[in-house]
């Protein structure tokens, strides 16, 4: 028998899981309108909505909170927090947030945008609200065939679109964002290569390259394993190198420094640096807190160290593979390569009697949640409308070092009982709140006819 790569952690603490029953589920889907966000996480047996501020602290992440300094100004753990962020990016300009979105939500006031162009390989959904909230518009230039080549860095940004693109911005263009890796086409992972090529484009330009790192360390390893010329490298080499080309990062610490909140903002250019200085005191708090308390700002410094254990990052990509696995051999269509942070499976391709309006994807997602309390996530046409959709994803998010195997294939035996009356899973329709921004959250659904699940 092949060793198994297993759980590199043993539990110390563990938060009880509490089982309903079907008939318990119908009712509660229903009271919160067939919306997923809706449903109290006490009534859900397996959480997978989301891999963001979701994981396990460690044991030295909880001891590194008691050790949380809450000065006002100059606080200790503050000190700590900058040290561990600026040894890893090398960005000599370093500032806490309270999560991912603040960050963006700071860069995108401190800079002109009124007017302009921001391309990306794809922005993540509260990003491009804040790009457009600012007066820009958002260009997302993903490689068409991102989702079906099954190819390891199905992330790369489009370089001929993204050349034509530049050429037709004629200067509009106020920066680019390379989201690594890129959550709303499939989680894929950018290369290295890719990343080079964009850099040395926008340098020629001199248009600043923002990176969203929030998935850097997973990005990092997938390089190091999927680009033969990255095979072998240490991955603090291979981070180093993705904010080397980079001129600001936004990311949420709410994925891989292994946090329930917080987020940073960081850039190499001074006067940038004044700027956001202003703006986060006007909205978020002292410059050495942003919005944090120290504790968390301790919890992040340690949480940075720890992602880049090989062994984690091993167990945590065997994680998604064998989630993957599982859901493939029940007949579902999965995006390839699994992501590291979530699996995608492909409900439009797998529910071919719904066409992308009838909502395949929820239609999916409740099917999950009736048949074993499973709750993830649609990215389809709920989610980005229907000129935003390209597919009608649902995504199995795992959060860090939270289930185990045995979760994991309680996962896989639900995906396989819905695979077995997926023919006649009914279609959705938005009954209230259609028109609605981010209307995914909070819009009311109703299914055309009752759920083949008792
Ligand atoms: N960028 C990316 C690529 C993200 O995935 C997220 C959050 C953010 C920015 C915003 O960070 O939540 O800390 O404000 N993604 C979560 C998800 C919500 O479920 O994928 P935040």
């Amino acid at each position: 028998m092949p060793r198994p790569i297993i759980e590199p952690f043993r539990i110390k603490v563990v938060e009880p899981i509490r089982m309903t029953t079907a008939r318990e589920r119908h009712r509660i889907l229903k009271t919160a309108h067939y919306n997923l966000f809706g449903v109290r996480a006490d009534d859900v047996v397996i959480d997978l909505l989301t891999d963001s501020g979701t994981g396990a602290m460690s044991a030295e992440q909880w001891a590194a909170m008691m050790r949380g300094d809450e000065s006002y100004a100059g606080a200790r753990s503050y000190y700590r927090f900058a040290e561990a962020a600026r040894a890893l990016t090398g960005m000599p300009f370093v500032f806490p947030t309270h999560q991912g979105r603040a960050a963006e939500r700071i860069l995108c006031a401190v800079t002109p945008l009124a007017g302009k162009t921001v391309l990306s390989n794809g922005l993540f959904d509260t990003t491009r609200a804040n790009v457009e909230a600012a007066g820009a518009r958002g260009v997302d230039l993903s490689r068409a065939d991102a989702l079906v080549a099954h190819a390891p860095f199905g992330g790369d940004m489009d370089v001929e679109a993204f050349d034509r693109a530049m050429e037709a911005g004629h200067g509009d263009v106020a920066f680019v964002v390379m989201t690594i890796t890129n959550n709303t086409v499939g989680g894929q992972a950018v290369s290295l290569a890719n990343l080079r090529t964009v850099s040395r484009r926008c340098r020629a330009a001199r248009v600043p390259l923002v990176l969203d790192a929030c998935r850097f360390a997973e990005n990092a390893y997938r390089v190091r394993r999927d680009e033969p010329a990255e095979r072998g490298r240490p991955l603090e080499s291979i981070v180093r190198e993705s904010f080397d080309l980079s001129d600001i990062f936004t990311m949420s610490a709410k994925k891989d420094a292994i946090v329930n909140m917080g987020g940073m903002l960081g850039m190499r250019d001074a006067e940038l640096a004044d700027r956001v200085r202003v703006e986060l005191i006007r909205t978020e708090g002292f410059p050495s807190y942003g919005g944090l308390a120290g504790r968390d700002l301790e919890a992040i410094a340690q949480g940075l160290r720890e992602v880049l254990d090989e062994s984690y990052l091993e167990y945590r990509f065997a994680a998604s593979e064998y989630l993957a696995r599982s859901l493939a051999r029940a007949g579902w269509t999965v995006v390839e390569p699994a992501a590291a942070h979530a699996v995608y499976v492909d409900a439009g391709a797998a529910l071919p009697h719904l066409g992308p309006h009838d909502l395949p994807g929820q239609s999916l997602a409740c099917a999950l949640y009736l048949a074993g309390g499973v709750r993830t996530c649609e990215l389809g046409e709920l989610m980005f409308g229907a000129e935003g959709a390209r597919r009608q994803l649902v995504r199995f998010a795992l959060p860090r070092r939270v289930y185990t195997q045995s979760h994991i294939d309680y996962v896989g035996a639900i995906a396989e009982e819905v695979a077995a009356v997926r023919g006649s899973l009914p279609s959705m329709r938005i009954v209230e709140g259609a028109d609605q921004k981010l209307r995914h959250f909070t819009a009311s659904l109703a299914p055309a006819a009752p759920f083949p699940i008792a």
